[in-house]
């Protein structure tokens, strides 16, 4: 095969995604079973242990522990069925909600799993809106069947309603709670008996059409599938590729992660319907994924992942072309140019030396402080992708050291956090880099933020609040800047670019600015 043709097979069997749910509707059960059912792995609880395991590296990750939340995402990656599936892992508190964003940039469809029991959640229809808003199609599964919950066609009813996106279940769940028995495939009028493997092992599952499982299955679940199903053919939704890639229509699973009821089919299906890698949109000329000439985007910095190495790790998905271990490219925003020696691929905290990767894959690189989050690299003719835009904090602070000797040691530390997108950096022009403000989308980023300062720079601080309640990017009129800064009343800083921000207690001094100085911009997103 030519190397142009075995880059065209490879980008085409990526297929990149990530889980969006709501905290404990089994995001870790599902994960844990796709790789035991890719035969990554061989036992069920590998994951959990691994994630108590990765709390004991890091002090600080403790607290994910502790709070039963994740804080860090990792990237897992199996093969299934001919394709390579890139399983990036979002964090499930709200107050981390910028990492997520990051890391739905860089992937191509999304897994939204549902509790059947409570539908659609506060955190799901929030990251349900981010994949919407980056146009990456939606496939759903209904977890937890094996519990009593929603009568399923009111539960379709409520996502389509709370989403607004059309449901098109592919299967269908014979019994619930304790008779949860199988899944009707729809297009096959097929159903799936499982049997119960209590979860440990890949469960095998029978065949058989529906008019012929009567005497196995019993008679009031048997009825009520075969009426569910009448109802379906008249009203429910058929599913049709194109509106499920524009995000119009998601394809409905059942199933139970905790008992392997219906993953498989589930699975067949994500390799199935799921798109492969697809062109990010980039100023001037397009490279899709079959491109020979290497692209690769940064959309995740993390330091001190491990404490005794004091690494810093940029997480790079590959655009397009084929990435080679030790290959020289070119960075857009520096025009640096960076030797990738090192790159590594993830499953959980254990890292593999990768010799090459394709579109779609990500990378771990190995970064001596060159890479920034939103970067583009590439061989060839200069490559700017669409960066990861910031948004306006809502919480703000500042820190006060115990110990003025450690003042650098603070600066460093902050500014590491900032470039991992943990917190931001608000300057003020006239004090240079001293006694910034800071600022979080939620409070568990300064938490966090001030035990890794202590843990990995041994800066021992107290934070301290500031009257601000809300940031805003200021474009336009520089007359209109200057007005603002001339006044005492206004708080004009500089984000880590340079970029004026006000800082405010209210919308309303800036919407007064704004009235007096009609050529001026006020931005929630950060302007790229
Ligand atoms: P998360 O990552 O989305 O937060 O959820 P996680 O997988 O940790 O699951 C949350 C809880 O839901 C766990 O119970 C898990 O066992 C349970 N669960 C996951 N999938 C299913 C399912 O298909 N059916 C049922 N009945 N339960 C399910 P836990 O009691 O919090 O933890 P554990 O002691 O079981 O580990």
């Amino acid at each position: 095969m030519s190397d142009q043709d075995t880059l065209a097979v490879e980008a085409a069997r990526r297929r990149t995604f990530a889980i969006i749910s709501h905290p404990d509707a089994g995001k870790t059960t599902l994960t844990e079973k796709l790789l035991l059912y890719s035969g990554a792995i061989h036992i069920a609880g590998a994951v959990k242990s691994r994630k108590s395991a990765r709390s004991t590296v890091s002090d600080w990750m403790k607290m994910e522990q502790e709070r039963g939340i994740s804080i860090t995402s990792s990237v897992l990656q199996f093969e299934y069925r001919g394709r390579k599936l890139n399983l990036l892992d979002t964090p499930g508190h709200a107050d981390f909600s910028e990492d997520t964003y990051r890391v739905l940039a860089a992937v191509d469809c999304a897994v939204m799993l549902i509790d059947n029991a409570k539908g659609v959640e506060d955190r799901t229809r929030k990251l349900f809106e981010v994949c919407r808003m980056r146009g990456i199609p939606v496939l759903t599964l209904v977890n937890k069947c094996d519990r009593d919950g929603i009568e399923p066609l009111q539960l379709l009813d409520d996502v389509g309603q709370a989403l607004g996106i059309q449901c098109a279940p592919i299967n269908w769940p014979v019994g619930s709670g304790r008779d949860f028995v199988g899944v009707v495939e729809r297009s096959s009028g097929e159903v799936l008996l499982f049997s119960n493997s209590g979860g440990h092992d890949v469960v095998p599952f029978e065949r058989i059409k529906l008019s012929e499982a009567e005497d196995r299955i019993r008679e009031p679940v048997y009825k009520q599938a075969v009426e569910d199903l009448e109802l379906l053919e008249g009203a429910g939704e058929l599913f049709d590729q194109e509106r499920f890639l524009s995000g119009k229509q998601t394809p409905v699973f059942f199933g139970s992660a905790m008992n392997n009821f219906g993953i498989e089919p589930f699975m067949q299906a994500m390799v199935d319907l799921a798109p492969g890698p697809r062109t990010r949109p980039c100023a001037g000329k397009q490279r899709k994924p079959d491109d020979a000439d290497f692209t690769g985007f940064i959309f995740k910095i993390q330091a001190n992942m491990n404490p005794k190495h004091r690494d810093r790790v940029a997480f790079m998905r590959v655009q397009s072309g084929r990435f080679v271990r030790g290959m020289d490219v070119h960075i857009f925003r520096s025009g640096e140019g960076i030797r990738l020696a090192k790159p590594h691929t993830f499953l959980g905290q254990e890292r593999q030396l990768v010799e090459d990767a394709w579109p779609g894959d990500i990378v771990g690189l190995y970064d001596p402080g060159a890479l920034r989050i939103g970067d583009s690299l590439y061989v060839g003719d200069p490559v700017n992708y669409q960066g990861i835009p910031r948004f306006a904090p809502e919480f703000f602070a500042r820190v006060r050291l115990k110990d003025p000797l450690r003042r650098k040691h603070l600066a460093q530390g902050l500014a590491q956090l900032s470039q991992e997108g943990a917190i931001q950096i608000f300057y003020r022009p006239e004090l240079g880099e001293q006694d910034p403000y800071l600022g979080a989308v939620g409070m568990l980023q300064f938490e966090v933020m001030m035990q890794r300062l202590e843990l990995e720079y041994n800066v021992h601080a107290v934070l301290e609040s500031v009257p601000f309640r809300i940031a805003r990017w200021i474009t336009g009129d520089p007359k209109g800047l200057a007005w603002m800064k001339a006044r005492r009343d206004y708080t004009v800083v500089e984000d880590r670019h340079g970029q004026p921000v006000a800082l405010a207690e209210s919308t309303w001094p800036l919407q007064y600015a704004a009235r007096e100085n009609p050529g001026l911009e006020f931005h929630d997103v950060e302007p790229l």
